[in-house]
């Protein structure tokens, strides 16, 4: 009887034992489960690109990936942000992808998510150097900002070159007001320098008439734009902006007070978003320098994939270890299709 007993337990262990092996072959798909915030959704440019990284993280998925993202807006506060990693975290988050909202104040984040050993991808807003080494697990997805502001300034000196009419008054000088980004952004002084060195670089004689921080927002720019027209009204030759929204503030400044185009400056943007793609199809920006969205989504959803599954991490070129940097490039109407069409031949 006892024998019995034993030799039937054995059976059922075999057949626990085949049907485990069984559910082994099958493989159960790896969980990548994505939480993402960003600092803004009033931002026109964060809102294209975090839809490109929903879409780039969604095209990861197959048999041995399931994916899931979740997204929130930090709505302009740090503690805000701060709460919704921990929010997401308990979710059960194991990658995160953070667009802080001050960039120089990481560290709760950083602390949160050590505990619990998720890494994290920055991306868009650089932390300081010395934030991003408080960890090995912390990386950093974005462009280059003084590439930004050299092609910014490249574009404007081919124009300047080719085009007598842009020195309106013909003192030999470009008259030119900046419009720039948030204080302290990466992307805004950075750019800003770059641009104008490169002018001067090339030979273009300039004068800076006025520069203002507008935030990254039409409105506010608009509102900057008829203060300096005030102040210096048919002087203004150039208008650099940090992002196509400003520029196209810009232009709304000199729509309201009835401007005809010919005494209109030349505007440029950065970003390509579609609306300033748009603007520069219909030439009210004459060019802008691409932001590239979905190449830096492609780079989020292919590095979190690595950090997950183990695999890929060697196709990915990082500069100095943990930071990938996705090249810009300049729009003007001629290549402005391949933009729009996302065929652009990237570097
Ligand atoms: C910049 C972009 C701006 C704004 C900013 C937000 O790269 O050019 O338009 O979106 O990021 O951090
Ligand atoms: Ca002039």
């Amino acid at each position: 009887m006892k024998k019995r007993k034993t030799a039937g337990l054995g059976i059922l262990l075999g057949m626990t034992a085949l049907l485990f092996c069984g559910c082994k072959e099958k493989e159960i798909p790896e969980k990548l489960h994505v939480g993402i915030t960003y600092y803004d959704q009033s931002d026109t440019y964060m809102n294209e690109l975090i839809g490109s990284i929903k879409e780039s993280l969604k095209e990861t998925e197959n048999d041995k990936l399931e994916v899931t993202v979740t997204i929130r807006d930090a709505a302009g506060l740090q503690k805000n942000q701060n709460d919704q990693v921990e929010e997401l975290l308990d979710e059960g988050c194991n990658i995160l992808c953070v667009n802080l909202v001050d960039r120089a104040d990481p560290s709760e984040i950083i602390d949160f998510a050590r505990e619990r050993e998720v890494p994290i991808i920055f991306f868009n807003r650089e932390p300081v150097a010395e934030d991003l080494h408080q960890w090995d697990k912390l990386y950093y997805v974005g462009a280059d900002a003084k590439q930004s502001g050299k092609l910014q300034g490249e574009l404007a000196v081919d124009l300047i070159k080719e085009n007598s009419q842009i020195d309106k008054n013909k003192d030999g000088k470009i008259q030119y007001v900046v419009l720039e980004g948030e204080m302290g952004h990466q992307d805004a002084i950075i750019r800003t320098e770059n641009a104008v060195n490169t002018l001067k670089e090339n030979g273009i004689e300039v004068e800076k008439l006025s520069c203002k921080i507008a935030n990254w927002k039409r409105a506010q720019a608009q509102n900057r734009m008829e203060q300096i027209i005030g102040e210096y009204q048919n002087k203004i030759e150039l208008v650099l902006s940090n992002n196509d929204e400003m520029a196209l503030g810009a232009v709304d400044a000199y729509k309201k007070l009835n401007y005809t185009s010919a005494a209109l400056p030349v505007f440029l943007g950065i970003d390509g978003t579609e609306i300033g793609l748009q603007a520069v199809e219909d030439g009210e920006l004459w060019g802008t320098v691409y932001n590239d969205k979905k190449g830096q989504a492609d780079a989020i959803a292919k590095l979190a994939t690595a950090l997950i599954t183990g695999e890929g991490m060697e196709d990915i070129s990082f500069k100095n270890e943990r930071y990938v940097y996705l090249p810009y490039y300049k729009v003007t109407a001629e290549n402005l299709a391949e933009f729009r069409q996302g065929t652009f031949v990237t570097k």
